[in-house]
């Protein structure tokens, strides 16, 4: 009982370091990754619509990069997440309709669970992402 008091400090000094050390390490881009994992296959690694998989859809996939520029300037955080979400289909396009989105689907099937807020996460870094990315 006395020893495991004794080294109770210890672990405290070592949980300090082992946290103010992964603080210290480079941030990691979630928004970036779930892009890149999720989204560069169409949109592309540069989100210009260059994706490689561009020549199998019939519809061009949209350059992410002037959503604010077509938008007064403004990024479509709304209407961006709602067809991320698959709530609004882009004219049932590649995003599908409601019943079959690509990726809607997977944000949403967590939505009753307490995933919920997981995926909310997922699409909030993903919109914080693309509206770093636009162009001026
Ligand atoms: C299967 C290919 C594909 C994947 C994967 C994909 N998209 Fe798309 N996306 C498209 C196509 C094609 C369009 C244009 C659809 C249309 O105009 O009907 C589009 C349109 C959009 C739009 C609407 C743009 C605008 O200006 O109206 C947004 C926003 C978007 N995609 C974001 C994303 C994000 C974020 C991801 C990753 C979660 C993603 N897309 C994954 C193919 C894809």
């Amino acid at each position: 009982m006395k020893q495991s008091t004794a080294s109770l400090p210890g672990l405290w000094v070592a949980l300090a370091v082992v946290s103010s050390t992964s603080f210290a390490q480079t941030s990691v881009d979630f928004g970036r990754n779930e892009y890149m994992a999720s989204c560069a296959s169409c949109h592309g690694v540069s989100a210009k619509g260059d994706g490689a998989v561009r020549m199998y859809l019939t519809k061009a996939p949209t350059d992410l990069t002037i959503m604010a520029k077509r938008n007064g300037g403004v990024f479509p955080t709304q209407y961006a997440w709602e067809v991320i979400d698959g709530r609004t289909s882009v004219v049932i396009g590649a995003h599908g309709a409601r019943e079959m989105p690509v990726w809607g689907y997977v944000y949403r099937a967590e939505d009753t669970q307490p995933a919920d807020l997981h995926a909310r996460n997922r699409i909030s870094s993903l919109l914080d992402y693309l509206a770093r990315i636009q162009v001026k």
